[in-house]
């Protein structure tokens, strides 16, 4: 079947059948299609769209493009969580290992940044020698050894959604409910799971900008792990605002080790929050805890001991990483950056950001991609200080920028300061988690 033929009939509008979705997937997989061509046909999908059936044939295809892991030797539920993708959403690296000290396995196979949200593997990479290459048998034993690995998309495990990813995020076909449930949920099916937890972003920051599209995208991924078995429960929870403090891969790292160390402050409390819910439904669905009263009290009590801390320490260790960062978090940080003030340019409240405009204002100075072969700048980010609803003076600080240089700082400076709306009026109450969707 050649490319071509396959792209001009979604092109046209037509519904693709099973082989032609399977040779597509085939030949992103064995490179038997040209980026371009790979390209061309995620456009088509994205204005023409894909059907339910399509979908499930590109489920299909994209899981068995790499294999399934087994895990039946392991004597724990096998959970994991995945998040939609947001600004500052840091929360696996705290929920991973909390559910990892609550007896849960998590292998979480993650994603890299994509468009202006930030990425799990992008963000793992900023601990000096980590490594989120691990092959199939690496994967598995860290797993078995600490509760949890963190890994991503290999030549062995959803190997298409390897590529798929890279190039939807070069051509903004990201946004598109059955692309990104076929991304997701192909990732996760293969990861031989017995639950999942979903954390499905909705708002200014979020791919899905209004709560009826991440409803209705939560909706269809639930389904999916429902047909195969897998329990799979969708939080909806709020990106109008950055999540918790810091915007960055390294200064995300820097937040997470800091709750993992109850040294959290208050702006970093909705990532604390939002974290410990995820946990806390992924104990209720692996069957650890049977009420929610109890999974919060026991994911609290995972944090407070230090059992959760210790996890990402052990975890660190086996990925070759630089674990002295789990007792000094400061070491995330570098000290070759500039710290710019970004203030109010009004009196008032606090009553919208413009999440999207954050993610894009640190993407363009490194802290994102452009192509897919951009290096990123992990140490550039903003500390998100004020949030919805706080009182701003004229002059007062913002956000600080972390960047390298003064250019860059002038590329940026005032689109993050207009990314705050600031209005006479407060705004209405904000709610961290949305709808429960299962
Ligand atoms: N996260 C993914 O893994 N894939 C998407 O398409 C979007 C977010």
């Amino acid at each position: 079947m050649r490319p071509q033929e396959i792209i001009k009939k979604k092109r046209d509008g037509a519904a693709l059948t099973r082989a032609e979705i399977g040779a597509f997937v085939d030949g992103v997989k064995n490179q038997l299609w040209a980026d371009y061509q790979i390209a061309a046909l995620l456009m088509a999908m994205f204005l023409r769209g894909l059907d339910t059936e399509e979908t499930g044939f590109l489920i299909d295809s994209m899981l068995g493009s790499g294999e399934i892991l087994d895990f039946s030797d392991l004597e724990k539920p096998k959970a994991d969580k995945h998040s939609t993708g947001g600004v500052g959403d840091k929360t696996s690296l705290i929920v991973a290992p909390l559910a990892a000290a609550c007896g849960v396995a998590v292998p979480m196979i993650s994603g890299r940044g994509l468009g202006h949200t930030g990425g799990t593997l992008d963000k793992l990479e900023s601990i000096n020698n980590y490594n989120v290459n691990l092959t199939l048998a690496e994967f598995k034993k860290i797993v078995c050894k600490c509760g949890f690995a963190m890994s991503g998309q290999t030549a062995e495990i959803a190997p298409a959604d390897k590529k798929l990813y890279a190039l939807r995020d070069a051509t903004a076909t990201v946004e598109y409910i059955p692309l990104i449930v076929a991304s997701i949920m192909s990732k996760k099916l293969a990861e031989g799971l017995d639950a999942l937890v979903l954390d499905v972003k909705t708002g200014a920051g979020a791919f899905m900008k209004s709560e009826q599209d991440a409803v209705k995208l939560a909706a269809a991924m639930c389904a999916v792990g429902a047909r195969r078995g897998v329990r799979t429960e969708a939080l909806i929870s709020d990106m109008n605002q950055p999540l918790g403090e810091f915007v960055g891969n390294a200064l995300e790292v820097y937040e997470s080790i800091k709750i993992l160390r109850s040294e959290q402050n208050e702006t970093m409390s909705a990532t604390r929050e939002l974290s410990i819910e995820l946990a806390a439904r992924i104990l209720i669905l692996s069957g650890i805890c049977n009420n929610l009263t109890a999974a919060r009290k026991k994911c609290e009590d995972n944090l407070r001991s230090g059992a959760a801390l210790e996890k990402f320490r052990e975890n660190i260790e086996l990925q070759k990483g630089d674990a002295r960062v789990c007792d000094k978090p400061e070491k995330m940080l570098e000290a070759n950056v500039r710290q710019i003030e970004i203030r109010s340019a009004a009196n008032g409240f606090v009553f919208a950001v413009d999440t999207k405009a954050v993610g894009e204002a640190i993407s363009m100075i490194g802290g994102g991609r452009t192509k897919t072969s951009d290096k990123i700048d992990f140490a550039v980010g903003f500390a998100a200080r004020k949030k919805i609803g706080d009182t701003a003076e004229k002059n007062e600080t913002l956000g600080i920028l972390y960047c390298r240089n003064r250019n860059q700082a002038d590329a940026v400076r005032e689109k993050l300061q207009k990314a705050y709306k600031i209005a006479n009026e407060p705004p209405p109450k904000t709610v961290l988690i949305k709808q429960i969707i299962n």
